[in-house]
């Protein structure tokens, strides 16, 4: 979706910039930002660029980075790190052959970190775009990678 499509749907205030790039950068197959874009918004909101630059790296759901269609995030905080049922992060870098931060060749998984997303008696826990998947195993999160690989969530 083009950038001032998303802009008409929201007035000029600046307590929607987080709802604005959000849903702009949802709309993006790259789903991620670039440095014009948020000069247009900060422009139409009229805010100082600055400002939006800061939010974009203060949040981890943004990126400046193209990323691939699932982004997927693992939950870096104590409960989900110390579960003994599985070490998502080792896991899911064999299981996608990628690093954190990393999108596969197919451009079809983004690997990338989060603080807790609220699922600690779950743990451990991943979103995949806005999916949360909970008490993971080994088995499970291989489950669930080859249902994204079948394309059953496009
Ligand atoms: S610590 Fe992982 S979801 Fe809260």
């Amino acid at each position: 979706m083009e950038l001032e499509k998303v802009l008409e749907r929201f007035p000029k205030e600046q307590t929607y910039l987080i709802e604005i790039l959000l849903d702009y950068q949802k709309s993006k197959p790259t789903q991620h930002l670039t440095e014009n874009e948020l000069k247009e918004v900060a422009n139409y909101l009229d805010v100082p660029e600055s400002h939006v630059f800061s939010v974009v790296s203060f949040y981890s759901f943004f990126s400046m980075e193209p990323r691939g269609k699932y982004i997927i995030q693992y939950c870096r905080d104590v409960p989900c790190h110390i579960s003994d049922l599985i070490n998502v992060k080792e896991t899911l870098e064999t299981l996608l052959d990628i690093k954190t931060g990393e999108t596969t060749e197919d451009q079809l998984f983004t690997l990338e970190y989060s603080s807790c997303l609220g699922q600690c008696d779950g743990a451990p826990a991943i979103r995949i775009n806005d999916k949360i998947y909970r008490n993971l195993t080994k088995n499970k999160l291989q489950m669930v990678l080859a249902e994204y690989r079948g394309d059953h969530h496009a």
